[in-house]
């Protein structure tokens, strides 16, 4: 069977109080109440997870980061079993916003087998900073893949998620997002890595999702023509209404 499409909300460092944290997912959860062939998980900021817990269950739960030390002396630091034991089930691991901070692809591959035998899902975020004509930002796009999942088994593969997010689409600076025709070239791209590495047969539930300035005017595309098995919102899932909206379109186009 294939696996659902898949959107991921990620509300990165908002709202600022948990109360609104609270409203804004029970609002979620309410617009969202007939989604049937659609996953739905919002990755929130870490102190408000084990209360959204308590809202609903209809929407899965993922950190925005982890660590990848198992327990000890790391000041600081929040580790996939402690993720796991409050609830969430998914991690976004390697966004650029991180990378931009200095995590490197090793780090990303230690967090990403950490996360794994928590029991958690990894939400493998890559992507270009800018495009060349001599299309070099496919070969980058390459390097983070194989390092960030170096070592990583086939039994596993199926339980990540690939977003595909180019830096130069994100956030509200951002000129333009990608088109669905940049996404289905490196949707083609990515899966055929992960095919010669991982097998066809073993990638074929691997969910490769687009983030970067997508919305409700824009998702459509993604689905139909970029074939995206689902989105990674940023801004958009800070409101119910446009977030919702993504869902529905997701969910009407779903098989
Ligand atoms: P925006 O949708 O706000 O551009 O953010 C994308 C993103 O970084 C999601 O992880």
């Amino acid at each position: 069977m294939k696996s659902k499409n898949i959107i991921v909300g990620n509300w990165k460092m908002n709202p600022l109080s948990l109360k609104e944290a609270e409203k804004l997912f029970a609002d979620v959860v309410k617009s969202i109440s007939d989604i049937k062939k659609t996953e739905i998980v919002i990755c929130a900021p870490f102190v408000y997870l084990e209360k959204l817990k308590k809202i609903s269950k209809k929407i899965s739960l993922g950190a925005q980061d982890v660590f990848w030390g198992e327990v000890g002396a790391f000041t600081g630091e929040i580790s996939a079993e402690m993720l796991y034991d409050i609830g969430a089930r998914y991690v976004i691991v390697g966004h650029s916003e991180r990378r931009a901070m200095g995590e490197n692809n090793n780090d990303v591959n230690k967090k990403i087998k950490s996360a794994l035998s928590a029991g958690l899902r990894p939400i493998l975020c890559v992507g270009e900073g800018m495009r060349d004509e001599n299309h070099e930002y496919l070969n980058f796009v390459k390097i983070q893949i194989e390092e960030c999942l170096n070592g990583v088994s086939k039994d596993s593969i199926s339980k990540i998620v690939i977003a595909y997010e180019p830096v130069w689409a994100i956030g509200k600076e951002a000129p333009h997002p990608a088109t669905p025709e940049e996404f289905r070239e490196m949707n083609i791209f990515i899966k055929k890595i992960l095919s010669d590495k991982f097998g066809v047969k073993e990638i074929s539930k691997v969910r490769i999702i687009y983030g970067g300035s997508v919305d409700d005017k824009n998702a459509e595309g993604f689905i139909k023509d970029g074939k995206a098995n689902g989105f990674l919102p940023g801004r958009a899932s800070l409101s119910p209404e446009k977030f919702s909206k993504i869902v529905k379109i997701c969910e009407a186009l779903s098989k």
